[in-house]
């Protein structure tokens, strides 16, 4: 009483409010999992193709469904061409049935005719190096040309010649190279590829795959998109959960996530009706996704399909044993020996040595969908099912169940569950100890989460909060020390969704924006907290003092980080008359004398969030060092709405091991 008085009073003057003394133990804590932090992708409206997977072609293969039929869309005609989509007798592949024929028209008797498409909401063209290439059948002697070309001026902004090597009666691959002489000024950019109608004999010529990528993460082909890729990097994950989420569920039962239609040259990949509205190409395919888990050092964890589709269907016990052997088959691909059936499959992709692969997700959110059947049949059977097919022929597996204990079900040891929360600030303010009653037994992954909705009760399919927002990353910060200071059961944890196409989406909530102009790809105030966390990872926990990890508005968790120095984070919430809290921080055994604090503050505004395709304008990182005082007290002010990280980077009389990090950045 007699504190909140004089903190009333003295609102402003910080120095008079109650100091919150913290003291670490050196001893007591845990080991952790070693990947507290990692990332989850699927193809969530264009966040796969038109995403980070870096095609700049869309609908290049003329792919389709019953549920999304094949059409000419994102093709227009050159100079009078006459397109038209057909199933040739001799398709280029049995997955790819259908192809573009460009007919010469009577308009078109004269000249270059051709086609142009507008990929996915225009397209990166600067001075780089491209490499594109299309399949052409019928009878021409000329040469192609293949440019950009802005969708907005009659730019042209770089173009290539193609020698024809096309045959009347073969599909015949062409490739080529293609550096613009010039940036286009911004992504309303288009493709073309024409040719010589004077050359066409047989009055037309038949395309599929036409397909162009920018330079990609690691130079990887068929790979990522360098502008996203990058800033995920950046934050030093340690896994990925993949493929979905939703996408791994697929719309009905007939059309889940297939890993084998996925792998392979692309002409072999028939695309799949994806959940979210649309066709996909699975040119982001298995394959691709233990590359970039390789490409970024990542322990992938890979959801295999339990038997439910997004529309709430769901197998019997006896339609399901297939699909059991068909993970089996999937794990084998990944990393079984070249000796073995899919393990010589992978070989023959040019894949002889396994991947590793030591976390298995059995479906996505088997809780939610056709609730409460199919979660019954989850229990029952298909969980036990696969659960016990992986951990038998793959003991060494941690097999993760797609529920948590928080969702109601039972998950022996060593299983361990998956927690999705998308909460609105408050909860994740009140949910800081969730965690901590946990046993050694209920392993659990935080496969997914995110601050959604604004404080005050916008509920679930009400409207998301636009963007990530400052006082909802900062309590994103609070639930991550709250994993984090139990590590030793916490897997890890992903937010998200990870990124969002600002042509295109159903969650306003991401970590990264983008359009087709890679220049402006943005960092929301969520990848802000996430990056300085997952930067600075704890390998071991350290007990506290008070040992609750937490005050009123300020929390906090230590702990050991990979090169053994000691590292403690705060998150400091809605603090009394917004003043700032003291912290008096001490470290029991160790004589420190300096530490580094780094820190995040917002703008003051708790609603304050990042423009998407616009600079960061909201978060703030400060450092500085600190002196322990003669009572060896690190003190320092905590802002409202801030997180920081104190990192003990030296020791009194210079006998200890110092810690320069050496961080990868
Ligand atoms: C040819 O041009 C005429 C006149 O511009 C137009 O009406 C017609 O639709 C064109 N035909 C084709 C096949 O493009
Ligand atoms: C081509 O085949 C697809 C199915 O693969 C079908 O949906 C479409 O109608 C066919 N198109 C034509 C022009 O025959
Ligand atoms: C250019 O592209 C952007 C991003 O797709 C779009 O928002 C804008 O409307 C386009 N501008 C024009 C003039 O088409
Ligand atoms: C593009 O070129 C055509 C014909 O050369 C001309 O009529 C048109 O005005 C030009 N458009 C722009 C935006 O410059
Ligand atoms: C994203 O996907 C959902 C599901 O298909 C769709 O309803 C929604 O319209 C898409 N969002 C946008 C903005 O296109
Ligand atoms: C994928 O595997 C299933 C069996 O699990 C098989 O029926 C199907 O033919 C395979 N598809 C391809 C493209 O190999
Ligand atoms: C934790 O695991 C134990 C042993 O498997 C189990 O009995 C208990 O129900 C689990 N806790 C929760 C909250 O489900
Ligand atoms: C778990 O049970 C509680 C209480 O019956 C219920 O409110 C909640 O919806 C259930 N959750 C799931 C995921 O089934
Ligand atoms: C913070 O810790 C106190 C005990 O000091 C506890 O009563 C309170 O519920 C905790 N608040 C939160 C949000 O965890
Ligand atoms: C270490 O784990 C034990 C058992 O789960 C737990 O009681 C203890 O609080 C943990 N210590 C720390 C510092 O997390
Ligand atoms: C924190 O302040 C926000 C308004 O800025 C409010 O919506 C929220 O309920 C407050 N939460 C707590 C736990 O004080």
């Amino acid at each position: 009483m007699r504190t909140a008085v004089i903190a009333g009073l003295l609102a402003g003057l910080a120095s008079a409010v109650q100091a919150v003394d913290i003291v670490v133990k050196s001893k007591g804590g845990n080991k952790t999992t070693h990947m507290p932090y990692g990332l989850m992708h699927e193809d969530i409206n264009y966040s796969g193709d038109g995403g980070l997977y870096a095609e700049l072609i869309r609908n290049r293969a003329f792919q389709g469904s019953d549920m999304y039929p094949v059409s000419l869309a994102h093709w227009s005609s050159v100079n009078g061409a006459v397109l038209s989509i057909k199933n040739l007798s001799e398709p280029l592949s049995s997955a790819l049935p259908s192809s573009m024929n460009v007919a010469v028209s009577k308009n078109s008797s004269s000249g270059d005719i051709g086609f142009l498409n507008a990929g996915y909401w225009g397209m990166d063209v600067r001075r780089q190096k491209y490499k594109g290439s299309f399949y052409v059948k019928g009878d021409y002697k000329g040469s192609f040309t293949a440019s950009f070309q802005s969708a907005l001026t009659n730019d042209t902004f770089g173009s290539v010649e193609i020698k024809s090597k096309a045959k009347k009666d073969e599909w015949v691959q062409h490739s080529f190279t293609l550096i613009p002489k010039k940036d286009a000024p911004n992504g309303n950019n288009t493709f073309a590829l024409t040719f010589k109608s004077s050359g066409v004999k047989g009055g037309s010529l038949d395309f599929n795959l036409i397909s162009v990528f920018p330079p990609t993460y690691k130079g990887r082909e068929n790979g990522l998109r360098i502008d996203i890729a990058e800033p995920l990097a950046a934050t030093q994950p340690r896994f990925l959960r993949f493929p979905g989420g939703n996408a791994l569920e697929g719309p009905d039962i007939n059309n889940p996530w297939k890993w084998n239609e996925t792998i392979g040259p692309l002409k072999n990949r028939p695309g799949r009706p994806g959940v979210w509205g649309y066709q996909t190409s699975d040119g982001l395919g298995l394959v691709e996704y233990l590359q970039w888990a390789e490409d970024m050092n990542l322990e992938p964890i890979l959801g295999v399909w339990a038997g439910l589709a997004l529309n709430g269907e769901f197998l019997t016990k006896e339609e399901l044993g297939p699909w059991v052997q068909d993970a089996l088959d999937e794990i084998e691909f990944i990393r079984g020996p070249v000796s073995s059936p899919m393990g010589k499959l992978r070989a023959s992709l040019g894949h002889p040595k396994p991947w590793p692969l030591r976390y298995v997700e059995i479906g996505n959110e088997d809780w939610l969908a056709g609730a409460p059947a199919s979660y019954d049949a989850y229990k029952e059977y298909r969980f036990p099912m696969f659960a016990e097919a992986i951990s038998t022929k793959y003991p060494d597996i941690q097999i993760i169940a797609s529920p948590s204990v928080y969702d109601n079900m039972t998950i022996p040891a060593p299983y361990a569950g998956d927690y999705h929360p998308y909460r609105e600030p408050d909860n994740f303010y009140n949910e800081f100890h969730k965690f901590d009653s946990l046993t050694k037994d209920n392993k659990t992954l935080v496969g997914e989460f995110s601050s959604t909705h604004a404080n005050g009760g916008i509920k679930w399919a009400g409207q998301l909060h636009p963007f990530p927002w400052w006082i909802g990353s900062v309590a994103e910060g609070i639930f991550m020390i709250g994993a984090e200071r139990n590590g030793d059961r916490i897997l890890g944890s992903t937010y998200a969704p990870m990124i969002r196409n600002m042509n295109s989406w159903s969650w306003s909530i991401c970590m990264i924006e983008y359009e087709a102009d890679a220049r402006k790809t943005s960092l929301a105030t969520s990848y802000y907290t996430f990056k300085f966390f997952s930067t600075r990872p704890i390998f071991q926990t350290l007990p506290t003092t008070p040992d609750e990890g937490n005050t009123t508005s300020l929390f906090w968790g230590a702990g050991v980080g990979e090169d053994g120095e000691k590292i403690v984070k705060f998150a400091n919430y809605n603090t009394t008359s917004s003043a700032p809290t003291p912290v008096k921080l001490s470290f029991d055994d160790e004589d420190a004398k300096e530490a580094k604090l780094t820190m995040l503050t917002g703008t003051g505004d708790p609603y304050a969030y990042n423009e998407p395709l616009k600079p960061n304008r909201v978060v703030k990182e400060t450092s500085r060092t600190l002196r322990a005082n003669r009572k060896g007290l690190f003190e320092f002010e905590m802002p409202e709405l801030s997180v920081a990280v104190v990192e003990l980077t030296g020791r009194r009389g210079g006998g200890g091991r110092g810690h320069p990090h050496g961080r990868r950045v």
